[in-house]
């Protein structure tokens, strides 16, 4: 491939200015985002600032998600349109180099080289801390891969964001608190392309809480893939459960609000149920996905509960916390799955009611147990049951929404709206909510009486501004 031959390049090449761009996308969960964060904050001291396009980036990286086939592939097309931007870089006497990141990285390795020439170097989610070494080996004799579980640990060596890319980043952080998987679901690559469950100690997560709060963030997202089993190492020496961190969290000042994902629900311990009996500061919100209401499914899955054990857990959650809202992932057409089986998935929907769903067709992942299972569903009729489920889902939402008028809820804002003179935020079930008012109440809470619902968002007007006449 005459197109590939690198010519010697000097090690972490510079412009004219000194500084070069990078353009990150990411693909998949909010691991991946947070995790592209942290790749821009590795890169910052190299010089590399991001640009919000690929076509003026020197480097591109693409931090990519293996969870299902599509998700996959998405990331081959795009290298193929990268390759044609990069090849215009060239005739224009510059260059791109493309890095390829996340769970694709890992799951695939080398092989990625060998599909997409083009690209340039390959890292995995727990060796990113390593990407300017691995820049500068780019143009030499072998391209870079470095898809290793090393013995470092990547947040002890990871440079702490600047206050300025805090801010940029807005009022709503992301932490991962947790990483990898032991549960083993028979649907699911992650065991295998984030490996075993590992949790980071308190004191490093409290650091990172206490710098984002200081620079202004107002909501801390804590994550994992499966967050919920986290236990890390507390400063008294013992191993604190998840429970316990949301507790020295909401100690912070003056973060206002904590979210956890995502959970399983065999881990939802009496201490992180206690923490949202006790912590306000805990939104009354929860991603638990229960993935099938088959107990049956749920049994070749191995999601090791039932769903009888699923609402009984729900509603233990309600009972101490009543304002409590769930959303799930849902996973329609996994092998051997029947009419009735399906039916099952519908009645707990109905049984729990859910403010939001992510439902997706069952995807067949190499390596994974379901892959091999012989009785594989039809596609048509996968897309025939997730419409249905997503008929359901979407009508509990919109009835969620509707609900939600009349009611004064606190909104956290975090961005202009779409219309001049709005701006936008998130009540604390995650609905978007849409008001007008002056762009200096970004990044602060505020209370909203919701007046009307859109399609997918809310709308209303700051708590004690209605006009009198409006007033009944
Ligand atoms: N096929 C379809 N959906 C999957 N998920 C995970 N693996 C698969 C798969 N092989 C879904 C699950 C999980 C969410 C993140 O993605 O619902 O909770
Ligand atoms: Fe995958 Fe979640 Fe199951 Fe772990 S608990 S194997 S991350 S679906």
């Amino acid at each position: 491939m005459p197109d590939e031959t690198k010519t010697e390049r000097p090690a972490l090449p510079q412009g004219d200015t000194g500084t070069k761009t990078v353009f990150i996308k990411s693909y998949g969960c909010q691991m991946n985002v947070y995790d592209s964060q942290r790749m821009a904050d590795t890169l910052a001291p190299a010089g590399y600032v991001e640009t919000t396009s690929p076509d003026n980036a020197d480097l591109v990286i693409l931090n990519t998600c293996h969870i299902r086939e599509k998700a996959a592939e998405k990331v081959y097309s795009e290298i193929g349109r990268l390759r044609v931007a990069r090849d215009e870089r060239r005739r224009m006497g510059g260059d791109m180099q493309i890095a390829v990141a996340g769970c694709v990285a890992q799951a695939e390795g080398e092989e990625i080289m060998r599909r997409a020439p083009a690209v340039d170097l390959v890292v995995g989610p727990q060796t990113y801390h390593r990407l300017p070494d691995l820049i500068a080996r780019v143009g030499g004799t072998k391209k870079p891969v470095d898809t290793d579980f090393p013995v470092e640990d990547k947040f002890q060596v990871l440079p702490a964001p600047r206050r300025e890319k805090i801010l940029a980043r807005g009022p709503s952080a992301f932490v991962t608190v947790q990483e990898g998987c032991d549960k083993f679901c028979t649907f699911c690559v992650v065991p295998y392309t984030r490996g075993a469950e590992t949790s980071r100690p308190v004191a490093g997560i409290v650091a990172e809480v206490e710098r984002l709060a200081e620079a202004g963030v107002r909501e801390i997202s804590l994550l994992g893939q499966n967050v919920n089993a986290y236990h890390g190492e507390g400063p008294d020496g013992r191993t604190w459960t998840l429970g316990k961190l949301l507790h020295r969290l909401a100690r912070i000042e003056p973060v206002t609000r904590l979210r956890y994902t995502t959970s399983h629900p065999r881990d939802m311990d009496d201490s992180l149920i206690e923490a949202h009996r006790d912590l306000p500061a805990l939104m009354p919100f929860l991603h638990l996905p229960v993935q099938s209401g088959s107990d049956r499914i749920l049994d070749v899955m191995n999601r090791k509960h039932t769903s009888a054990e699923y609402l009984r857990l729900i509603e233990t959650i309600r009972n101490a916390r009543p304002d409590m809202a769930f959303s799930s992932d849902f996973i329609v057409g996994f092998p051997g799955e029947t009419d009735a089986d399906f039916e099952a998935t519908l009645r707990l929907i109905e049984d729990v009611s859910y403010v939001s769903a992510y439902s997706f067709k069952y995807s067949p992942r190499p390596g994974t147990p379901g892959a091999g299972m012989t009785d594989q569903i039809d596609e048509a009729v996968k897309a025939e049951r997730l419409a249905r489920l997503q008929a359901l889902t979407e009508g509990q939402q919109r009835a969620f929404n509707q609900a939600s008028i009349g009611r004064c809820m606190e909104v956290l804002f975090d961005r202009k709206g779409k219309h001049p003179g709005q701006i936008a935020g998130r009540s604390p079930y995650l609905q978007a909510v849409q008001i007008e008012a002056d762009e200096s109440l970004i990044g602060t809470v505020a209370p909203v009486e919701i007046t009307t619902t859109g399609a997918w968002s809310l709308h209303g007007i700051l708590a004690g501004t209605r006009p009198r006449e409006a007033v009944a």
